[in-house]
């Protein structure tokens, strides 16, 4: 084991048979053993299947390894590739050498399909299973592809800040971030505080990713944020990744625009790269996923206001838990409508009221909505949340005084105002609702390695 960089299950299956000798290293799924022979199969988690192992027992003697090696085992399996007889594969591994590293007395994944609320209790091992390796490789991909896409366009990474004293989206859910003792005088005073004032997990890098869309032009951040809402739902996670593009001289329209690339871009990553994985969400999770991932990817997306969604709502033949009037929030089951049934794909809704809406979002002249938009999309809703900012530092500022904020403590936000101020957007799409919208996996808390809901934050 000198090397990191020895074949992995992917390679192996994508060779040709030889004499040559070839090691795999991985985890067993399975093993039948019989007087004759014994096949078993190693999965290393690089590709959904693991590589078929066949052991002849009349040629070599490895019965002591072969009782020791458990489903779960770790074991090195040396031997050569060769064509296999069965299906879904073309070699396998004739295998003349095993080790088994460690057993798996017990090992928790014996039965071939455990349910995932099962799975998210032994949220350390689930990765073993071919769900959680295909949604995890599937996020690999979406990760790489989000950097491929800003990259391309001219856009710079940047890292905003995880500690932070503001209140972003000014719902104030938010979790503190303190080093006094809880109860102590000195927890009750933020000035006594390590960082002299009250300070919180990021609920997002915008404020930060504006500062520098206004001197770098094109910035995007992708980092984790944090939400203390009380929201047990398939779509909330207390802490969760947000990639929010901020881009200077563009307006609504333009963020729209970018929004839809973008989307599209990380579905045909998915599509193009992970076919297999892909094909098991198709048939295993989501039925008809890909054929209604690849009409998305090359489909306009449906653009409507707000106002006209709160109409097509009221005319809906639908029984809706929560009235869909003018000036509430759009539920779940009101944006999952839109899309579901009234637009059959994704839908952008623009220009809400101001009142449900953060300070910071472009005023429009009617004086009741703000420039904002939201992409959703079927089975989920909301997947991206964004607008045009207010650029002009006078209304700024009177939207934030009209809200009660302390604009002391924006004082450097409202800089970029006083300074060489610009009309400027930029959107965030929460990441594992796009691994949820991809796989078609119904509960974000499996689209994360380790899901941190309320209480929930194990392992
Ligand atoms: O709509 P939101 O709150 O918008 C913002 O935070 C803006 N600052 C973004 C911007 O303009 N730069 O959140 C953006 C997205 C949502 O559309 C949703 O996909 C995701 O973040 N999101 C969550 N994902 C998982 N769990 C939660 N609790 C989430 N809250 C928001
Ligand atoms: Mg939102």
């Amino acid at each position: 084991m000198a090397t990191y960089n020895f074949p992995s299950v992917r390679e192996l299956l994508a060779s040709a048979p030889g004499d040559a000798p070839v090691t795999v290293r991985g985890w067993v799924r399975t093993k039948r053993d019989s007087k004759q022979i014994c096949f078993f199969e190693i999965n290393d988690g690089s590709t959904l299947k693991g590589i078929q192992a066949v052991i002849d027992k009349s040629t070599v003697d490895l019965q002591h390894q072969i009782d020791a090696m458990q489903t779960g085992a770790s074991v090195v399996a040396g031997g050569s590739l060769v064509e296999s007889p069965g299906k879904g594969q073309s070699v396998e591994l004739r295998c003349d050498a095993l080790e088994v590293i460690g057993t798996a007395e017990d090992f928790p994944l014996q039965k071939k399909r455990h349910g995932f609320e099962y799975l998210r209790e032994i949220a350390h091992l689930r990765g073993r299973t071919n769900t959680f390796g295909a949604v995890m490789r599937v996020r690999n991909t979406l990760a790489t592809a989000v950097h491929e896409f800003f990259q391309a366009r001219g856009f710079l990474y940047l890292h905003a800040p995880i500690v932070t004293a503001s209140d972003a989206e000014g719902a104030g859910a938010m979790f503190r971030v303190t080093t006094q003792e809880p109860g102590s005088a000195a927890a009750a005073d933020p000035s006594q505080d390590f960082f002299g004032r009250a300070a919180y997990l990021t609920v997002s890098g915008q404020l930060n990713a504006e500062a520098y869309a206004t001197a770098l032009s094109r910035v995007y951040t992708f980092g984790p944020t944090f939400r203390a809402e009380n929201s047990n739902t398939t779509r909330h996670l207390a802490e969760f990744w947000m990639i929010e593009p901020e881009v200077a001289f563009c307006d609504l329209d333009c963020t729209i625009e970018l929004a839809v690339d973008f989307v599209q871009h990380l579905v045909r990553a998915a599509l193009e790269r992970n076919g297999e994985d892909m094909a098991f969400f198709d048939k295993r999770i989501a039925p008809g996923i890909v054929a209604n991932l690849e009409q998305v990817a090359q489909s306009e997306f449906r653009r409507m206001s707000y106002t006209e969604a709160i109409r097509a709502l009221a005319e809906a033949d639908a029984d809706f838990e929560h009235p869909a009037d003018w000036g509430t929030d759009l539920q779940t089951e009101h944006e999952r409508y839109l899309c579901d049934v009234i637009a059959g794909g994704p839908v952008v809704v623009t220009d809400y009221p101001r009142d449900i809406k953060a300070f910071y979002m472009k005023q429009n002249t009617d004086g009741r909505t703000v420039r904002a938009m939201d992409v959703l999309v079927p089975r989920l809703g909301e997947i991206i949340g964004g607008s045009q900012r207010e650029e002009n530092l006078a209304t700024l500022t009177a939207r934030m005084e009209e809200l009660g904020m302390d604009t002391k403590d924006y004082d450097w936000y409202l800089d970029l105002r006083r300074y060489g101020t610009v009309p400027h957007s930029g959107f965030g799409l929460g990441f594992e609702r796009m691994v949820r919208y991809v796989t078609g996996m119904e509960n974000i808390r499996d689209v994360i390695p380790f899901p941190r809901a309320p209480g929930l934050a194990s392992f």
